[in-house]
């Protein structure tokens, strides 16, 4: 397999830093096609921490070319954040490239994102606040920046007269001071000439290393049930981070994917609002919470914690064509004595196993759960599936069999060697 997909297969959070990084060793490019720095990950690199939110994890390997493509929101004052703390550790960063059509996320969405949030009042939808749904906005609106209209200076003050205009009138709908032009312009200008040498079309980029045969991991943000279009709509972000959003947000045909590795955790969270028919309260919430370090990567935020939702895991399988699973964070399950596995929801007397379209609908459904015994034997240093005692082997084999899909990896601690690969898409 040459093009593989990694893929969150829940509400995001999925322990997709720890999978993508692995894989970025074996390939020649890894891409981030969505969101912006609402996603995030610490990478620990040399002894110190780096935290990634951009940038594809791939930067931390030798010679991988890595790229930010055109269905990505590119905060420039975040990018440079990143890139300024690689440099200062001599980390290469020539190897980065940015989509010429990728959107450019300004300090005004960020308040926008901030004002809209305070106007849902009681149906807030918790975004990151990092400006995500604003700047997807523009784009849809036909008004927004992109990155190639920061490289000239004429295009430029027309294209930030056009979005201005729009944009101060809701600032100032808000209350909200207006963005200066002069001092916007200026700072845009700015971030052209630095962003110049990593701004190219890297959909001509990628084909040409499709037919070279290159090695390509494309780096999904965010998880499948927070997909625009498929996800817990309104509680979602504003992009796609499913396998099918990537040929549109990257440029290259759809026959191009070979292999989509979906992240799931062994249990589920979300952080934000919205519906969660398996989520958990009280003591035993808080444990597993504590236990499997549940606080969000970029607001701190304390996850919500459920059981595993195996119809969950069905829909974006069933959408996203999902080829393997890499099933993480086995081990805070380690000392549970009964394990609830969700296969079904009782929603006015009927069992129903797919996600409905409305939240209305989804709120009412209940779980419907099988138990299966738990384990007590630490499993944080297996290093096969023969090494897990038989109730972690039956809990694997159960999802295989509820999924119809098969695990490709489990992962039983934070470090790189505590994963256990069964099959790795790249080698077979
Ligand atoms: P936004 O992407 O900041 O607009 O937030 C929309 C929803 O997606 C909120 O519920 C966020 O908590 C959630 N979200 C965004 N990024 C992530 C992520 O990387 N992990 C988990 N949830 C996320």
């Amino acid at each position: 397999m040459k093009r593989v997909v990694i893929e969150g297969s829940q509400w995001g959070d999925e322990g997709k830093g720890k999978i993508t990084d692995y894989f970025s060793g074996k390939a020649d490019v890894v891409v981030r096609f969505q969101g912006g720095n609402n996603a995030g990950h610490t990478i620990v690199f040399d002894g110190k921490k780096f935290a990634v939110r951009l940038l594809p994890s791939g930067i931390f390997h030798k010679g991988v070319v890595c790229v930010l493509a055109s269905g990505m929101v590119i905060s420039p004052s975040g990018f440079f954040e990143e890139v300024d703390a690689l440099k200062k550790a001599g980390i290469d960063v020539s190897r980065i490239k940015i989509s010429d059509r990728a959107s450019v996320l300004l300090d005004y969405h960020k308040l926008l994102d901030g004002a809209n949030e305070r106007a849902l009042s009681g149906n807030k939808i918790g975004t990151t606040g990092r400006g995500i749904g604003p700047c997807y906005t523009d784009k849809a609106s036909r008004i927004g920046l992109r990155m190639c209209d920061l490289l000239d200076a004429k295009t430029l003050r027309k294209c930030l007269e056009r979005t201005l205009q729009f944009k101060n009138r809701e600032l100032k709908s808000y209350g909200l001071e207006p963005v200066d032009f002069d001092t916007m312009y200026k700072e845009c200008l700015k971030y052209g000439k630095k962003l110049k040498p990593y701004i190219t079309d890297t959909s001509v980029f990628l084909q040409n290393e499709i037919k070279k045969g290159s090695k390509i991991l494309f780096e999904g943000a965010q998880g499948a049930m927070l997909c625009l279009t498929h996800g817990t709509y309104p509680y979602v972000t504003c992009s796609s981070p499913m396998s099918v959003s990537v040929p549109l947000s990257c440029g290259i045909p759809p026959r191009s994917i070979d292999y989509v590795l979906g992240i799931a955790k062994a249990y589920t969270t979300r952080v934000g609002e919205g519906p969660f028919p398996t989520e958990l309260f009280g003591a035993f919430a808080d444990e597993l919470r504590e236990r499997g370090h549940e606080y969000g990567t970029v607001t701190k935020r304390p996850r919500r914690i459920g059981w595993l939702d195996i119809n969950i895991l069905n829909h974006c399988a069933r959408i996203s064509g999902v080829d393997g699973w890499a099933l993480t964070l086995l081990d805070v399950l380690t000392g549970v004595d009964k394990i609830n596995i969700c296969v079904g929801y009782n929603y006015k007397g009927k069992t129903v196993t797919t996600i409905p379209a409305t939240l209305e609908e989804y709120q009412a459904y209940k779980p419907i759960y099988i138990t299966m015994d738990g384990w007590k034997k630490d499993i944080s240093n297996v290093k096969s599936f023969e090494e897990l005692p038989k109730n972690a082997q039956k809990y694997l084999k159960k999802i295989e069999k509820l999924t119809n899909v098969p695990i490709a990896l489990f992962s039983v601690g934070p470090d790189r060697e505590q994963t256990v690969i069964l099959h790795d898409p790249f080698e077979d």
